[in-house]
């Protein structure tokens, strides 16, 4: 596994992280427990030590699940957590005041639910779930860090930005009292090459990568006909003609990466790692069979500078989440 200092620290964090969204079992339909577990086992076995979770998964349920496997493996792990805003926004809206959406008090109480989860006395990373970068003057959102930092609570501040709004967190960050930016980047995102990496590059920003791999889309096995189970959000996700139009834009890039890889999801995961602002990526792995393939993947390393010449032209503005 290779490892990349984190932010501005001397701590080490695995460029292959683990998204914790669907093992949480809301929105996400069909994960088990005992195999969610043996997942997170596998992972930490080979390296991982940056795990991704929210206090929105499954209620509590994903950074339990988390809690319980680091304390039976006995590995000192990166735990990064995410705290939802007071108004249950995805994203912020613009007119939302941070005085309704992270008071001081709820920032606190908020981030103690999630060291109860975890058994834990502190996180590594706490990450505002959402964000406005409106409200980076703003003194509340300092007030609250200081004191769970000096509590001990809390070791590194984040944001997890707006998805496909990557400059969206610019100005906080400028306040240097964020380490951590976690961002939707994919061959079809690509949008967080213009302005945010080369900022996070120049301040020591860390960048963590979530949704590698398109909610599913750019692993090549989205087609007209997938289903997904009944109350699974990526039924709205992948709605209407979009499985289709998916496929087709795949069907594209296997074409031009095929010589250099073996598959759509090592494609998706070396196209993320070539870039040397990311520090890691987080995609979500409830089958222990995607933990082994992601594993070999990352080991690949990144893709050659003229395949990701080529790929550049499959940057696809969209924002299937509305
Ligand atoms: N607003 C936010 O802050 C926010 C939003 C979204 C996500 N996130 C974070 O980012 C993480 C990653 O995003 P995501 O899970 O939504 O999407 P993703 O990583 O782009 O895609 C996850 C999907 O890819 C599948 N997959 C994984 N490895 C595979 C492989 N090798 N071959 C084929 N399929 C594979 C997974 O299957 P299985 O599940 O069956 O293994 C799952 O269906 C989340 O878990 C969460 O931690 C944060």
């Amino acid at each position: 596994m290779e490892f990349k200092t984190f932010a501005k620290s001397n701590e080490n964090i695995s460029l292959l992280g683990f998204g914790a969204w669907g093992i949480g079992k809301t929105m996400w339909i069909g994960a088990e427990d005992a195999e969610s577990k043996r997942c997170l086992h596998r992972a930490i076995a080979k390296g991982v030590n940056f795990i991704d979770t929210a206090l929105v998964y499954g209620n509590g349920h994903s950074e339990k699940l988390i809690g319980e496997v680091e304390r039976e493996c006995g590995k000192k792990l990166f735990i990064a957590s995410k705290l939802p805003s007071k108004k249950l926004e995805w994203p912020a809206r613009d007119s939302s005041k941070l005085k309704d959406s992270f008071p001081k008090d709820y920032i606190i109480q908020k981030t103690e639910e999630s060291l109860k989860n975890l058994r834990r006395d502190y996180l590594d990373l706490q990450q505002f779930h959402v964000w406005n970068d409106k409200w980076a003057a703003e003194d509340d959102w300092k007030e609250a860090f200081q004191l769970l930092k000096r509590d001990g609570k809390v070791r590194y501040f984040g944001i997890s930005i707006n998805d496909h709004q990557p400059e969206n967190c610019i100005e906080t960050a400028r306040t240097g009292l964020i380490d951590g930016l976690q961002v939707i980047f994919n061959i079809f995102d690509q949008s967080p090459l213009d302005k945010l990496f080369p900022f996070c590059l120049q301040n020591k920003v860390s960048i963590v990568v979530r949704v590698p791999f398109d909610e599913g889309g750019l692993t090549g096995t989205i087609t007209p006909d997938s289903v997904f189970p009944r109350g699974d959000w990526r039924n709205n996700y992948f709605r209407g003609d979009r499985k289709n139009e998916v496929q087709q834009r795949v069907q594209k890039i296997w074409a031009d990466v095929k010589d250099e890889t073996d598959s759509m999801p090592e494609a998706a995961l070396r196209y993320v790692i070539s870039f040397p602002a990311v520090t890691t990526v987080i995609p979500g792995m409830r089958k222990e069979n995607h933990v082994v393939d992601n594993l070999s993947s990352i080991s690949r390393g990144p893709l050659s500078p003229a395949l990701l010449q080529k790929l550049s032209v499959h940057r696809w503005i969209r924002n299937f989440y509305q």
